[in-house]
């Protein structure tokens, strides 16, 4: 049999972010009404060891989560020093589970002053979200050396101001391309004040890349997958990568192919795709997000395989790629979607907030054991 076997000290994790976990969170979310309000969530807040043990168990030497800024900062210049413990708790967790931080600073969620200040719309929203950066930061000097400043701009943008359907609820493309302005700007701002406390760290944004097939190639390929990169050059020392599908209009293409519970199209090449096309920024790669809905795990082991298979591919064609993180480590609340979607490689029973690993967590630890997929 033959092993695909992946470059030494390529990290594997799982991916995950506050609002959707941690339960009992104040933001401008869970104020939205009552479909935004993610409540107690998996209460990961008081069950992270937990949780982490799964992730030991599956042999990850790395994981992704994000640190809430509601919780942090509740109030305007005010730090609550309780919830920053807790977060240095949850990096302690991970460090004796040898399992490397890549910490996201900015998932979706806004606190609630920020938000009633217009959010990424205030001219001084890279102001507001320096200042929590650095805090945060100076905190955990020491502790983190991957940084991720925001995740999926573009998504985040497209689904709050022009499609609407997140707060803060707008419809405009105006307002799009000034929150995209603001977010490019934030990014720099804290690239800038993260190197400056910690030089060696590492620090990028994550970006969802998708995977367009003929005329939509030409239409939004750039716009999607690229402006953002062009836009922040020499302000990232590595590219994270949320893939999940490939596009094409007709759907003729992707014919014939599986869809996850979601309906999204199953197009595990797609991301060798995505991935030869970041090979021009020269810069060390992280699949930070991979994954799909899939209550009865029927299809996620092989989607794990089929995907890696891909990007194995493109590690050969000499794209530089350091790790892959799955989404998610467990069942979590999908945005506007809510609880239905199970993304977890760990089956939450929203009743008794138990853990049940699903069998697929099995073949994603051998692989991470092996640090190999085996064909
Ligand atoms: C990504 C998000 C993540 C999760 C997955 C399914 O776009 O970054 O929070 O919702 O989709």
């Amino acid at each position: 049999m033959k092993n695909l076997e992946f470059p030494k000290g390529f990290y594997w994790g799982t991916a995950t972010s506050a609002y959707q976990i941690e339960g009992g969170i104040k933001n401008d979310w869970s104020e939205a009404g009552k479909k935004y309000n993610a409540g107690l969530a998996c209460d990961h807040y008081h069950r992270f060891e937990e949780d982490f043990d799964f992730a030991k168990q599956m042999n990850n030497n790395a994981h992704r989560f994000s640190i809430e800024w509601a919780r942090v900062e509740p109030e305007e210049g005010k730090f609550d020093q309780k919830e920053l413990n807790h977060y240095k708790e949850v990096l302690l967790a991970l460090k004796q589970r040898n399992l490397e931080p890549f910490v996201t600073l900015y998932h979706w969620t806004l606190p609630i002053w920020f938000a009633e200040k217009g959010g990424w719309l205030n001219k001084d929203a890279p102001k507001y979200f320096e200042r929590f950066v650095e805090k945060v930061v100076r905190e955990y000097k020491g502790l983190v050396k991957f940084w991720i400043t925001l995740n999926e701009p573009n998504i985040y943008a497209s689904h709050s101001f022009l499609i609407g359907g997140w707060p803060p609820f707008i419809k405009s493309w105006q307002k799009t391309k000034l929150a995209l302005n603001q977010l490019i700007e934030a990014h720099k701002t804290a690239y800038k004040i993260i190197h400056k406390i910690v030089p060696d760290a590492q620090v990028g944004p994550v970006t969802n890349n998708i995977w367009y097939r003929g005329i939509l190639k030409i239409l939004l390929d750039y716009k999607w997958n690229h402006w953002f990169l062009e836009n922040i050059k020499n302000y990232f020392d590595f590219i994270g990568l949320n893939y999940y599908f490939g596009y094409s209009i007709s759907g003729f293409i992707f014919k014939g192919k599986e869809i996850s519970d979601l309906g999204w199209k199953i197009v595990p090449d797609g991301i060798y795709h995505v991935l030869m096309d970041l090979k021009k920024y020269n810069k060390p790669i992280y699949i930070t997000e991979n994954g799909l809905a899939d209550a009865k795990d029927a299809k996620r082991a092989k989607f794990i395989i089929d995907h890696l298979k891909w990007v194995y591919k493109a590690i050969e064609e000499g794209v530089n790629i350091q790790g892959y993180f799955h989404w998610s480590l467990i069942d979590n609340f999908e945005w506007d979607k809510g609880f239905a979607p199970r993304f977890g490689l760990i089956e939450i029973d929203y009743k008794t907030l138990k853990r049940l690993p699903r069998s697929s967590s099995k073949i994603y630890a051998e692989i991470c054991k092996n640090n190999a997929v085996e064909l």
